[in-house]
C-alpha cells in the first residue's frame, strides 16, 4: 500500500521561509494559509495582483510577527513565472526580507488553451503559430523557479538545515488526459523535471536539497469549472484545495521525502514513484528491466552528459560510407573498409 498520510505536528514550519508561486488563488492560496498557520513566513508570487494583494492583507492581519521590528509574516510581489527576471526579483525580495529561503513551491499553472489538434484545421489555418502559453507557464515556469531555487536555497543555511523544492504536477503528469494535449505534455514535463533532478539535487556533494511533486486529481478551484457539475453528479472523488495543501505541507515538513510524486484524490494521497520502480520487471519484463538497470548503472550520476567536451585531435582517419553511394556498391565498399569483417586490420574504415 502506498498511501501517504501527512504528519503535520503543530508549528512544524516554525520560522521557515516558504516561497510560493501561484499563491494568490486556489491550492496555492490554501498552502499560503497553512504554511503561516504552521509558523512559516511566506513570500507569495503571482500574476494576479488583485487576489494577491487581497490575500496578503488578510494574512498580515491574522498572522503577525513576534516582535514589532520583525518583517511581516507574509509578502507579495506580482510575478510572471514565464519571465526569468520576474522570478529572480521574487527570490530577491524573499531573500532581502527574510535573509534566507527554506522551501520553494511552484504552484502557478493554467489549463489547456484552445485545441492544438483541432480536426477543423486546414492547410491554411495550420500556418498560424499556435500559443505555447500553457507550456510556458506550467513547464518553463517550473524550470525557471527550480533553477533559481537551487541556488538561493543553498545560501545562509544552518548546519543540518532541511531545504526543499515542491513542484505541482497533476494526474496528467502520469496518466493520459484526453483533450488536455499541451497541458498533459507540460505536466509530464514537470514530473520528468523532478525525476531528472531527484538524485542529483539531493546529493550532499551537489545541492543537498529535496525535490518532490504533488499530482492532484480534480480539485475544487476555478481550473475545473468546466467539469465540476458532471464530476459531482457522478459522485467521483474531488479534493478541496485545503486537502491538497495539507498534503503539500506534509511533504514540505517531512525531511525524509525526496523524489516522490503524491497523487491526491478525494483528499487522500498515494505515493506512486516507489511502486513504478519496484514493479518495473513486471510491467516491462525481467530482461529489459535488467538491461535498463545496467545502462543506468553505467550512466551513474549522469555527469557524462554535462561534462565539458574535451577538445579532440583532428583525425586523419575517414570513417563510414560517403554519402550518395548506391546500395549495390555499399557491400563491396563496406567489406573493403572492413566494416563487417573487423578482421583485416581495416575496421572502422582505416585506410
Ligand atoms: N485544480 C485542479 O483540479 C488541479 C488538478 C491537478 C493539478 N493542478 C495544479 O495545481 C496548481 C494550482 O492549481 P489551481 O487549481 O489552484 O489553479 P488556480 O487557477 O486556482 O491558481 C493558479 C494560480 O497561478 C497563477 N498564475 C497563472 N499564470 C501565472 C504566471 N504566468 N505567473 C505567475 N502566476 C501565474 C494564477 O494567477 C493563479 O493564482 C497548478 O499547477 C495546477 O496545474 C490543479
Amino acid at each position: 500500500m502506498s498511501q501517504y498520510i501527512p504528519n503535520i505536528p503543530t508549528n512544524c514550519l516554525a520560522k521557515k521561509v516558504v516561497l510560493i508561486t501561484g499563491g494568490a488563488n486556489g491550492i496555492g492560496s490554501s498552502l499560503v494559509t497553512q504554511c503561516l498557520e504552521q509558523g512559516a513566513n511566506v513570500c507569495i508570487g503571482d500574476l494576479d495582483n488583485i487576489s494577491g494583494e487581497r490575500l496578503l492583507k488578510q494574512c498580515c492581519e491574522k498572522y503577525r510577527p513576534e516582535e514589532e521590528d520583525m518583517p511581516p509574516r507574509a509578502i507579495f510581489q506580482t510575478t510572471d513565472v514565464t519571465d526569468y527576471p520576474s522570478v529572480l526579483a521574487l527570490f530577491d525580495l524573499a531573500f532581502k526580507t527574510y535573509k534566507r529561503i527554506d522551501h520553494v513551491v511552484s504552484a502557478a499553472g493554467i489549463v489547456e488553451i484552445g485545441n492544438w489538434f483541432d480536426t477543423s484545421l486546414t492547410l491554411e489555418t495550420v500556418r498560424q503559430t499556435p500559443t505555447h502559453k500553457v507550456m510556458d507557464v506550467n513547464l518553463l515556469g517550473s524550470m525557471y523557479v527550480t533553477r533559481i531555487a537551487s541556488v538561493y536555497l543553498r545560501h545562509n543555511r544552518g548546519s543540518n538545515c532541511d531545504r526543499s523544492i515542491l513542484l505541482f504536477s497533476c494526474v496528467s503528469g502520469f496518466k493520459e488526459s484526453p483533450s488536455l494535449f499541451i497541458y498533459q505534455a507540460s505536466k509530464h514535463g514537470v514530473t520528468g523535471l523532478m525525476r531528472s533532478l531527484r538524485n542529483y539535487i539531493s546529493s550532499p556533494y551537489k545541492h543537498y536539497l529535496r525535490i518532490n511533486t504533488v499530482c492532484p486529481w480534480v480539485t475544487q478551484t476555478d481550473s475545473i469549472k468546466k467539469v465540476e457539475a458532471q464530476w459531482k453528479q457522478a459522485d467521483l472523488p474531488i479534493n478541496t484545495s485545503e486537502q491538497v495543501a495539507t498534503v503539500a505541507t506534509g511533504v514540505l515538513a517531512d525531511q525524509s521525502l525526496n523524489g516522490t510524486s503524491m497523487f491526491v484524490e478525494g483528499g487522500r494521497a498515494w505515493e506512486i514513484e516507489r511502486n513504478i520502480e519496484r514493479l518495473e520487471s513486471e510491467w516491462l519484463g525481467d530482461e529489459p528491466s535488467k538491461a535498463l538497470a545496467a545502462g543506468q548503472g553505467l550512466l551513474d550520476d549522469g555527469s557524462i552528459w554535462t561534462a565539458p567536451e574535451r577538445p579532440r585531435k583532428k583525425s586523419t582517419i575517414s570513417v563510414g560510407v560517403p554519402p550518395g553511394v548506391p546500395l549495390d556498391k555499399l557491400n563491396g565498399l563496406a567489406l573493403a573498409n572492413g566494416v563487417n569483417g573487423m578482421s583485416n586490420g581495416l575496421a572502422n574504415g582505416v585506410h
